[in-house]
């Protein structure tokens, strides 16, 4: 399998965390997410170790929490020590009621409001991200009125354009995020923010994209921020102490996807941003990253129950399962491509194709095409790998169709951490 976390037991039944996924289905009804809590620790773990070793005891992995929110990720990622990257007030709202430490938060958005300002300062954020000029007057105008100093990191595009979907590319020069270094704006930003009395400019950060497998991207990344951080050493003679890299790292969806070895890569994108400091003169900083799917995407599957099935001749196979596009809208928005298996068959040959559409009135509403996987018939479980990122939290109500809950396994053993929305929370904000 693609991962080791899956594995099948003697009933020929797919098992994540060795829980068994047809029980879990029996148990709790589908769709349902299964999140496998031992290898999100396990994930935390190499992440954490991987920064330490490639740039120092003071750099801190900080999950992006915009891959998989809800109370119960927040207290596994602050029981395992990482710091975690919010994109919105709700993030930053759920992250405080699970009790998270916002100190070691970084708070992202390319348009935070007057009122996000205000929450995130008074939250006791760690590091407000500011993306652009606009968003350093209205934090410094509000952190004055709410007496407070505010640290803060400028959020730079570094110009890179890696190789993956375009939907998720995000450190290209024309790009809603960010201030960009070639143009001059993130200069000017710097300058700004150097004079502003009620901020603290602790560095930089970048996000380049995501689901990125080459390593390079990263390298010459790291490269860009430290060069911009002596030229403005340089001309301002301010030095970055941070410099967060942002998240990225590739996930294996399919076979055809590699495996990412965080050590290697997290070493040799160290290596380039030490190097650079030794050849220049520069203190190394503390490297912050902000890996989300690296941490939570293969400890999810998500199970379905099949209904019909429809053969098309010379064209296809449908089959059809009872969720889609509201709880996973990823193959409609980016045609991404995922893995599934029929959970009580996992044993037997995988020699059958379907196009496994969802329920909706959407001929879009599609979780693939051409899967590949054993024979499905209706009653069967559908399992899809590698959930764990951004379906849960990109989930919608679209067609009026409750969200899926959420259970934990761990040890083998499973318990709900976000139960199973009914009709009534549909109409619960309608007067
Ligand atoms: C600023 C920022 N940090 C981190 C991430 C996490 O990326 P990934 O889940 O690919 O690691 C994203 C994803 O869009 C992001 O925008």
């Amino acid at each position: 399998m693609i991962h080791e976390n899956y594995t099948v037991n003697e009933k020929g039944h797919l098992c994540v965390g060795g829980a068994d996924c047809v029980l879990l289905a029996e148990k709790y009804g589908t769709p349902l997410y299964v999140l496998d809590e031992d290898m999100i620790r396990q994930r935390c773990r190499i992440y954490k170790a991987a920064l330490k070793e490639a740039f120092g005891e003071t750099a801190l992995p900080f999950f992006a929490s915009k891959s998989l929110s809800f109370l119960g990720i927040y207290r596994i990622i602050a029981e395992e020590g990482l710091g975690t990257d919010i994109v919105s007030p709700g993030e930053l709202y759920t992250a405080k009621k699970a009790g998270f430490d916002m100190s070691k938060s970084c708070f992202h958005g390319n348009n935070k409001t007057d009122a996000d300002i205000e929450f995130g300062v008074k939250s006791g954020v760690g590091y407000f991200v500011v993306d652009c000029e606009e968003e350093l007057y209205a934090l410094n105008d509000i952190c004055g009125r709410l007496k407070k100093k505010q640290k803060i990191l400028l959020r730079l595009t570094p110009g890179i354009d890696p190789h993956t979907f375009a939907a998720v590319r995000t450190g290209k020069v024309d790009s809603k995020f960010g201030s960009p270094i070639a143009t001059g704006a993130a200069e000017k930003m710097l300058k700004k923010a150097l004079a502003l009395g009620n901020i603290k400019l602790c560095g930089y950060h970048c996000h380049i994209g995501s689901q990125i497998f080459e390593c390079e991207p990263f390298c010459r990344a790291a490269r860009i921020m430290a060069s911009f951080s002596l030229d403005m050493k340089n001309k301002y003679g301010y030095e970055a102490e941070i410099i967060n890299l942002g998240g990225g790292f590739g996930v294996r969806y399919t076979e055809a996807d590699p495996e990412i070895d965080v050590f290697a890569y997290t070493k040799q994108i160290g290596d380039t941003l030490k190097e650079f400091c030794r050849e220049n003169g520069m203190k190394v900083p503390t490297v912050f990253m902000e890996p989300g799917r690296g941490i939570v995407g293969a400890a999810g599957v998500t199970l379905y129950t099949v209904g019909s099935k429809k053969a098309i001749p010379r064209f296809r196979t449908y089959i059809s399962i009872d969720g889609g596009m509201p709880d996973n809208p990823r193959y409609a928005l980016y045609k991404s491509k995922y893995t599934a298996l029929i959970a009580n068959k996992a044993d037997r040959a995988c020699d059958c194709k379907y196009t496994v559409g969802g329920r909706c009135c959407e001929s879009g509403d599609l979780i693939g095409e051409g899967m590949t996987m054993q024979n499905a018939e209706r009653g069967d479980i559908l399992a899809v790998l590698v959930t764990g990122a951004y379906n849960y939290s990109m989930a919608s109500n679209y067609n009026r169709i409750p969200r899926p809950p959420i259970v934990l396994v761990s040890g083998g053993t499973d318990k709900l951490a976000v139960k199973r929305e009914s009709y009534a929370d549909l109409i619960k904000n309608e007067v």
